[in-house]
């Protein structure tokens, strides 16, 4: 949902009022700048304020004081940074997300001058994205005001170092932002309201930033012989979608790299239903397709230097008369047979006959497809992780430390011939559910008959993407999980 967040960058300078806000380590010292705006008393001002509020400077810890006359604010708010050398760049979101809280609806100043720190205008962008992210709230469909949020915009004036580079750093990275945002309106949006076609249409909104979209509808997609997705969409009255986008930021003669997407935009399990407590929660079965989305339009309005193919398979999961059956066998685009033991274990059909495809078509030089693939993954990795599968360490090593780096983190978990052999079927190729052991591993396995020499991930993000844990950047249901991981990985290594 649209956010109002004012952002303006100046060098150190006077204040204009509004809140005043300022960093201090555990030493309480103000940095040089700070204190040239605070006047003389500031040491033994901070100092006397944080033994009464007991606050002593630990990272992303926040006290407001009262503001002595002579200085220009209206409020002074004091946010920790913790030990002064712990400061890491991954902390920088973090405390943007508290202060963004604290002054929400209101103008505020951050002197960005750290005490023993000097922050990179990337440091800073950073700071801001956390801001961003945490002012986001969706109530598309509150039709009264909350009057705990507060009204009106928020205005963050940073006075910085170098201005000017900073918010460059900043227009590089809002876009990245952005692309958070959009996945997760479209993960918090309902299930009637965002159907496959409505699905098709905001990804077909990209094309506003210089995104090529191709919208395949269920005639060109028997005539490529998807049937495994088709038969997951088929006790749908609504059809189903795919949809391809394409970012040409490289040289034409470049091999793209390729993302692909669940989206189930509703999963009710189909014949073999799903339990009814909390099966409101698989609205947001779409989450892999929404942060392939995100993605695009992070790496299209940064104008990233490199060729990209998203492609995301649009699709309900329902039960009717029409519906696929346990006990079916479907014949995939590849060639292969699937027996449906469980139409609940759908996300994996309709993935097969995508990957294949875009395997095919576009022969990219890595595939990572993102899915809220299986409940076993919250059962390993909770919500902190999402599981990682990859056919190739390279690619596998840089989506880990890109993890570290953006708080998006990944565990590997296990392929291999012991788990492919449980998808083997009495009647056809492979059944598409096996016992309830290594879930997320037997899924996998699945994926994997469908990829061939290319460098591949599949990231399980059933844990991280919805229902998510309240942190400081993110307060909502949707996470928009994947969208600044994947952003990053591409930045380190695949632009030219
Ligand atoms: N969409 C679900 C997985 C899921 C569960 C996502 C919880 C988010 C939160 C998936 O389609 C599914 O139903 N998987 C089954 C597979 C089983 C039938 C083999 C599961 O995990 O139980
Ligand atoms: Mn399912
Ligand atoms: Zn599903």
């Amino acid at each position: 949902m649209a956010d109002s967040l004012k952002i303006d960058f100046q060098p150190f300078g006077d204040l204009e009022g509004g809140d005043l806000v300022i960093f201090v380590g555990e030493t309480l010292k103000p940095s040089s700048a700070v204190a040239k705006r605070l006047g003389h008393p500031a040491a033994s001002l901070l100092a006397k304020a944080a033994a009464a509020e007991k606050f002593t400077g630990k990272s992303k810890a926040v006290m407001t004081i009262p503001v002595p006359a002579g200085i220009q604010a209206d409020r002074l708010i004091v946010v920790g940074i913790g030990g002064e050398k712990d400061l890491e760049k991954i902390d920088y979101p973090q405390l943007g997300g508290v202060v963004g809280a604290k002054v929400a609806g209101r103008a505020a100043t951050l002197v960005l001058d750290l005490p023993g720190v000097n922050p990179s205008p990337e440091n800073v962008a950073d700071l801001v994205m956390g801001a961003r992210l945490r002012a986001y709230h969706f109530d598309r469909y509150k039709t009264k005001k909350d009057d705990k949020k507060p009204g009106g915009p928020t205005k963050l004036t940073l006075q910085v170092a170098d201005p000017a580079a900073t918010k460059k750093a900043h227009k590089l990275r809002d876009g990245v932002a952005s692309g958070v945002l959009l996945a997760r309106d479209l993960v918090n949006e309902p299930p009637n309201v965002l159907g496959p076609k409505e699905f098709a249409a905001r990804a077909e909104a990209l094309s506003k930033l210089g995104v090529e979209v191709e919208i395949l509808h269920e005639k060109a997609m028997e005539k490529l012989g998807m049937r495994a997705l088709l038969a997951v969409g088929q006790g749908s009255s609504r059809g189903s979608r795919v949809a391809i986008m394409r970012w040409n930021g490289g040289k034409s003669s470049d091999a793209p790299i390729a993302f692909v997407g669940k989206g189930v935009v509703f999963d009710s399990g189909g014949i073999s239903i799903k339990p009814g407590g909390g099966m409101e929660d698989m609205k947001g079965d779409m989450a892999g397709a929404a942060s392939v989305v995100g993605l695009m339009h992070a790496l299209a309005s940064r104008k990233a230097k490199v060729n990209v193919v998203g492609a995301i398979g649009l699709v309900e999961n329902m039960p009717d008369g029409n519906a696929q059956r346990p006990g079916d066998i479907v014949t995939t685009m590849s060639g292969q047979t699937i027996e449906i033991i469980n139409t609940d274990a759908e996300g994996r059909l309709v993935l097969a006959d995508l990957l294949w495809y875009v395997q095919d078509r576009f022969k990219p030089t890595f595939m990572i497809n993102l899915a809220t693939l299986t409940g076993a993954i919250l059962v390993a990795l909770a919500q902190e992780y999402a599981g990682l599968f990859s056919n190739n360490d390279e690619l596998a090593e840089r989506l880990s430390v890109a993890g570290r780096e953006t708080g998006e983190r990944v565990w590997r978990m296990p392929l291999g011939p012991e788990f492919d052999k449980m998808i083997e079927s009495k009647f056809a190729d492979m059944k598409n559910a096996a016992g309830r052991y290594g879930g997320s591993s037997t899924a996998a396995a699945l994926l994997q008959r469908f990829v061939n020499d290319v460098p591949w991930a599949h990231l399980d993000i059933a844990g991280t993407a919805m229902s998510s844990p309240q942190t400081e950047t993110n307060k909502g249901w949707a996470s928009g999980w994947g969208v600044r991981l994947l952003d990053r990985l591409v930045h380190d290594h695949y632009e030219r």
